[in-house]
């Protein structure tokens, strides 16, 4: 099947620029967070091997990292006293950037360090592979990035490879069938994209399935300026 072509790999500032308009307008990150509060802390509670000294976990698509954030903190208030290793793998360097800035803003007190590794996915599978190293982790998330590899298949198998004995994965992604999966078109035009449920069934994974709901305000789209 042939690749994907989207906003985000023709124009990295219109991409961005949509997906601060996307959120402004959308209720997606309230839904995520209030998400992450009432389910997370029972999801994270199992996680960490026997006498571990650190929790590792790696964000992929990271984005600004407000969502990582939640999870980072729900993470730790449930291991207290447990040093967290956070490492992002995200491809925009602006991202990065203001991810970096939340951290310095909101990480004070916080036991966690961080690897800022600005790579897609696929570059990061590669270097582990060249390195022949893959370091496992407790706790991996992908939150509405998967529109935007190669394959999804390909990469849900390789990064849950990585997942220690007691570790977790998190997906958030939007099925083909909402209609703000058409709405948010220009940000992901892929819709030939496959089922994630369907992927996990093909690698016979364990999973739970959570419906979240959120809802854009599109009002602006139907004001009418008259230039005179
Ligand atoms: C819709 S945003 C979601 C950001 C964040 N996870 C959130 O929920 O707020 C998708 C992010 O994935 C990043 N991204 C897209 N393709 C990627 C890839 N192959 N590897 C790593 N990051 C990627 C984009 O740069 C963008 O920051």
């Amino acid at each position: 099947m042939e690749a994907p072509v989207n906003l985000l790999f023709s124009d990295f500032g219109l991409y961005l620029k949509t997906l601060e308009v996307f959120l402004e307008h959308s209720t997606e990150h309230q839904c995520t967070k209030k998400f992450i509060d009432e389910n997370l802390p029972d999801f994270v509670a199992s996680i960490g091997e026997k006498g571990a000294f650190c929790l590792n976990v790696l964000g992929v698509g990271s984005g600004s990292g407000e969502m990582d954030f939640e999870i980072l903190s729900k993470i730790q208030s449930q291991h207290p006293g447990l040093p967290i290793h956070n490492e992002v793998v995200e491809l925009l360097p602006q991202q990065i950037s203001k991810y970096k800035d939340l951290v310095k803003e909101k990480g004070q007190g916080l036991n966690i360090s961080f690897t800022w590794n600005q790579l897609s996915s696929e570059e990061y599978v590669k270097q582990n592979k060249e390195r022949k190293e893959s370091k496992k982790f407790d706790f991996i998330h992908m939150i509405q990035m998967l529109y935007y590899v190669e394959s999804i298949h390909d990469t849900i198998k390789y990064f849950h490879s990585l997942l220690e004995t007691n570790g977790k994965m998190l997906i958030i992604y939007n099925p083909d069938d909402t209609r703000l999966r058409s709405l948010s078109s220009q940000l992901a035009d892929n819709h030939f994209l496959p089922d994630v449920q369907k992927v996990l069934d093909e690698l016979r994974m364990k999973y739970q399935i959570y419906k979240l709901s959120f809802d854009m305000d599109i009002t602006e789209c139907f004001i009418v300026m008259w230039l005179v």
